[in-house]
């Protein structure tokens, strides 16, 4: 069957033009055709909007005991999207991410994300904890600094679709009641060939 996607643009719905919601072939059709940095609020329309089969996702899942994986989708100079699997206890840096904007779609398991505030003379300091189910969606705007992991409680894995706008480059990366302000450079994620 041919789906027809509604225009690429940034005011696109999110959902294809026949109603039905998007595929990870609808997404990534639609973030190839993107040429300037998507909005914060069109990454949440697309991640609200999509529906990700098992079989879909199968090439993308794989899990690491040292880190969580990064695995490529598709990424071009406007937007990328990545795959993440988490292992229980697992969870990233807290970080900030340098003037991209993300948003994250719980494919399956349970995602905790805290959040901070910064400024120069308190240095990091905590703010929130939220948890987040599957077919929920979350996001950082600019310059939200934030860590996502799997709980250690979860006894379960964790897969996540995050989409990047512009795709990520270099990051920052803070300590709670710390001052100072990291550069971090993430692993190239593993592309998947082929799909
Ligand atoms: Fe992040």
């Amino acid at each position: 069957m041919s789906i027809k996607i509604e225009p690429s643009a940034n005011s696109g719905t999110g959902v294809c033009s026949n109603g039905q919601p998007l595929s990870l072939a609808d997404l990534v059709e639609t973030l190839n055709a993107q040429t300037d940095a998507p909005s914060l609020k069109q990454l949440y329309n697309w991640l609200e909007n999509a529906r990700i089969s098992e079989d879909e996702l199968e090439p993308y899942l794989g899990f690491k005991d040292r880190t969580y994986w990064r695995h490529l989708v598709c990424r071009n100079k406007a937007v990328e999207m990545l795959v993440l699997c988490w292992k229980p206890g697992q969870r990233t840096v807290i970080h900030d991410h340098n003037g991209s904007c993300g948003a994250v779609l719980v494919q399956q398991g349970v995602v905790w994300e805290t959040t901070f505030h910064f400024d120069e003379q308190h240095g990091l300091r905590y703010n929130s904890v939220s948890e987040y189910q599957p077919g929920a969606v979350t996001g950082a705007d600019v310059p939200d600094i934030h860590q996502l992991g799997n709980p250690d409680v979860s006894e379960q894995n964790l897969v996540t679709i995050h989409i990047y706008s512009p795709p990520l480059g270099v990051l920052h990366t803070y300590k709670p009641g710390s001052a100072q302000i990291e550069m971090y450079t993430p692993e190239e994620p593993d592309a998947v060939t082929g799909v």
